[in-house]
């Protein structure tokens, strides 16, 4: 059974390893972190930590029975009660729900945990899997627009309708 856990100093190597694992799968549907990014990728996550500490954002990581990590779940840009949700799912754990079950986990502990009432999301027009998963999310299309150049829809989903529920681990 999956877990998610709140993005801490120690997920580091493993989080790092998954991208790596998981660069050109990724890149095919979004764009690429680029050589920089992973060879400043400790620097990186101490700012992201650092931001997560001040309330700004909730990064997560999917981790299976193992230990491994197997996704990352995020929200970001939180104000005003709403965030942006962000997720990505590893290549050979992809294609078996593990999106959708995160996404509804993620909006409960939004809800829940988090005090946020709203959330905002955006995938492109070619991203078929990422508009499934939205879409039995609960999340809405609220309107058209652009991810790095490439034609895309932008959705919303009230947390009005999320019960308390158990959270994730971790702290
Ligand atoms: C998008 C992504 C998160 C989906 O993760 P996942 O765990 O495979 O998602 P789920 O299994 O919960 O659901 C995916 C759904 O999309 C469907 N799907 C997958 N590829 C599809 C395609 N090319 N066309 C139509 N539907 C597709 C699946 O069939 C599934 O629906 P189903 O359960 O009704 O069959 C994963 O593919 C990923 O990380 N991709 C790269 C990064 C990315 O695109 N992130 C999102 C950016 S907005």
């Amino acid at each position: 059974m999956p877990e998610i856990q709140l993005l801490r100093p120690d997920h580091v190597p493993a989080l790092l390893a998954f991208e790596l694992e998981n660069r050109a799968w990724f890149a095919a549907s979004i764009p690429d972190r680029g050589d920089d990014y992973f060879a400043r990728f400790d620097e990186r996550l101490g700012g992201l930590l650092a931001e997560q500490e001040a309330g700004l954002c909730y990064f997560h990581v999917v981790v299976g029975a193992g230990g491994e990590v197997l996704g990352r779940i995020n929200l970001v840009d939180v104000a005003d009660g709403g965030a942006d949700l962000g997720y990505r799912i590893a290549e050979r754990a992809a294609g078996r729900g593990l999106a959708t079950w995160a996404v509804g986990e993620i909006c409960g502990l939004a809800a829940n945990r988090y005090g946020l009432s709203a959330l905002r999301a955006a995938t492109t027009l070619d991203n078929a899997a990422s508009q499934a998963v939205l879409a039995r999310s609960g999340f809405t299309v609220v309107g058209e627009t652009r991810l790095s150049g490439r034609p895309g829809l932008s959705y919303f989903r009230s947390l009005a309708d999320v019960t308390a529920r158990p959270g994730a681990t971790g702290t």
